[in-house]
């Protein structure tokens, strides 16, 4: 039988974004230097708790062999690099009582910095039980909306997700994430969310992974009309500014390097998920090689603040920049 987390990855990994909004933007370098590159701090907190470095491996996969292989491999390289991992939507377990594609992550790295997901068109239960098998550090609730309608097999009601979103709010006693899939999220959803109760979010922008391209794959009649759906990832940031102070940002969506992870932090973000980079990375290399690549983003961002004159994620929303393009459009906009 095919299984649609496997799709999911298979087409994940197809798709190339034409446009990414981080090549839109330019940061302004300083000549001399404030700081050592030892001086530099990566360190940053959000949803109640510190984190060593701002970079984290965002919501993939769970829900078949090969997810939790890739599970199991990321996980592997989360723990040895003291990074957190977040697993892909716990629904897939809690259909499948047999299923420890998620599970297995605790078992095998008891000590990792770990968060899990689930949908917003499911009861504040099916978190509850999440939790209780992973005892996570927060749970993210994503909002996919037109996921769900490209999907063949899709939900085709969504009155109800504003009111299950109050209830796991109400309900679930850890951080609550609301979380986009790579559409975007603007001010009017954070209004919204703010209103509920959800003071962090992660606004995961166009740029990588679509999920309209990927349902588009496994439909008979493709709407790939709406492949680029959504907005990017550094216009969500842009429009989210002003709330930078009030709530806490995440940002995701089409993170290929430490400098686009840099350009996010410089937008305000608190911290900054990677899904498709790290999943291509997971399916070619062995876990040592992966290791390897983490550590070296890690020098790297400290290579760009030092070069940026800040000594910490605090200091780099002090610095200047310049926009391009669709996205220098999108800013002068009111909407
Ligand atoms: C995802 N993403 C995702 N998000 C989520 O909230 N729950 C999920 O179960 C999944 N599943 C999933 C599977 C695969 C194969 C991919 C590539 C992605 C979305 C992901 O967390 C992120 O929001 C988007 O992928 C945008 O980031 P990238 O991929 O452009 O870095």
């Amino acid at each position: 039988m095919k299984n649609r987390k496997d799709d999911h990855i298979k087409y994940a990994l197809e798709h190339e974004s034409e446009y990414n909004s981080f090549d839109d933007v330019e940061l302004i370098h300083s000549s001399i230097p404030k700081y050592n590159l030892d001086e530099i701090d990566l360190s940053t907190h959000f949803a109640s708790h510190d984190f060593e470095f701002p970079f984290f491996i965002n919501a993939i996969t769970g829900g078949s062999e090969n997810a939790k292989k890739i599970n199991q491999k990321l996980a592997k390289v989360a723990n040895e690099c003291n990074l957190l991992f977040v697993t892909g939507s716990y629904s897939a377990a809690l259909k499948n009582s047999d299923d420890d594609s998620f599970n297995i992550v605790k078992k095998e790295n008891p000590n990792l910095q770990l968060a899990t997901n689930i949908g917003i068109d499911k009861n504040y239960t099916a978190g509850i039980a999440a939790i209780k098998a992973l005892n996570p550090l927060f749970l993210q609730v994503h909002v996919n909306l037109m996921q769900e309608l490209i999907m063949p097999e899709g939900s085709r009601n969504f009155n109800e997700w504003e009111n299950n979103l109050k209830e796991f709010v109400q309900n679930i006693e850890i951080p609550i994430i609301l979380k986009e899939v790579g559409f975007g999220m603007t001010e009017d959803t954070i209004k919204q969310g703010i209103k509920l109760g959800i003071k962090t979010f992660d606004i995961s922008g166009r740029g990588g992974t679509s999920f309209a391209f990927i349902e588009n794959m496994r439909r008979e009649n493709s709407l790939d009309y709406l492949n680029n759906w959504g907005q990017t990832t550094v216009a969500c940031l842009l429009n989210l500014k002003d709330y930078t102070g009030k709530v806490e940002i995440i940002a995701s969506g089409g993170v290929r390097n430490p400098l686009d992870m840099i350009k996010c932090l410089v937008l305000g973000a608190k911290a900054v998920g990677l899904s498709r980079t790290i999943l291509e990375l997971a399916v070619k290399y062995d876990v040592e090689n992966i290791i390897k690549t983490v550590e070296n983003w890690k020098t790297e961002c400290k290579m760009i603040m030092c070069a940026l004159n800040a000594k910490n994620i605090k200091e780099l929303q002090n610095t200047k920049y310049v926009l391009y393009g669709k996205t220098l459009e999108f800013s002068i906009q009111k909407f």
